[in-house]
């Protein structure tokens, strides 16, 4: 079990473009091989125009569903974005916003990526925010495994939800009575390689 869950990390890791890095199929244990997604994954906001395809995405959403969520209710929902309707969403928030557009090299409301999540949580139930943000870990990281940028994205989802104008997408989408739009995901693949932001581990307290 040890043996194949090592060569399907490293083989995946091997499928990715430049990150994360690739690990040597022979020697690295699956430990190695999550421990290098984790610690190489960075928030992507410029993106290629190739789109990713069917059969990568729901790879990946599959991984995001497996994820631990609370009682196992699965309390998220979750809208993969038409490219027609990222681009009907984006020309709504910014005829409320004009500002949002003025970014040089602007495409759409969420840092330009071609592939746009929507995850709505159940207002009704105190951990589905929770639920909500280890699924989009799981994607996050599933997505990096294969080469995927992304970025997870609070803005997106207060522009959508502020705007009058976007509105009617909003509820194109559809959720369920009493979810509600919680952020988005942005996805695909990365055109720069950010380098890792400062973290602290003076907020971890060893207790006695
Ligand atoms: C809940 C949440 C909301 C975020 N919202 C945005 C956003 O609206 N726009 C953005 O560019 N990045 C957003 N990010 C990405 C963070 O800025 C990023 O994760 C953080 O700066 C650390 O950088 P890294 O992901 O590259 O390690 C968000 C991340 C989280 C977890």
């Amino acid at each position: 079990m040890k043996k194949i869950l090592t060569l399907a990390l490293a083989s995946l890791l091997f499928a990715s473009c430049n990150k994360p890095k690739e690990l040597n199929i022979a020697t690295v244990s699956p430990s190695d091989a999550v421990t290098e997604v984790m610690m190489s994954r960075r928030s992507i906001r410029s993106y290629k125009d190739s789109l990713i395809s069917r059969e990568t995405l729901d790879e990946i959403l599959k991984c995001g569903v497996n994820a631990p969520n609370g009682r196992n209710i699965q309390a998220y929902e979750i809208r993969v974005l038409s490219p027609a309707m990222i681009d009907s969403i984006t020309k709504a928030v910014v005829k409320d916003n004009p500002q949002i557009g003025q970014r040089k090299g602007f495409r759409n409301i969420f840092v330009d990526a071609p592939c746009v999540l929507c995850i709505a949580y159940d207002t009704t139930y105190d951990m589905s925010q929770v639920d909500c943000g280890l699924l989009g870990e799981n994607i996050i990281l599933s997505a990096w495994s294969k080469g995927i940028g992304s970025c997870c994205l609070g803005s997106s989802a207060r522009w959508i939800k502020d705007s009058p104008s976007a509105r009617p997408y909003l509820q194109k989408m559809d959720f369920t009575e009493g979810y509600e739009l919680l952020y988005c995901i942005g996805l695909g693949y990365p055109n720069e390689t950010p380098e890792a932001k400062p973290r602290t581990m003076d907020k971890i307290r060893y207790m006695e």
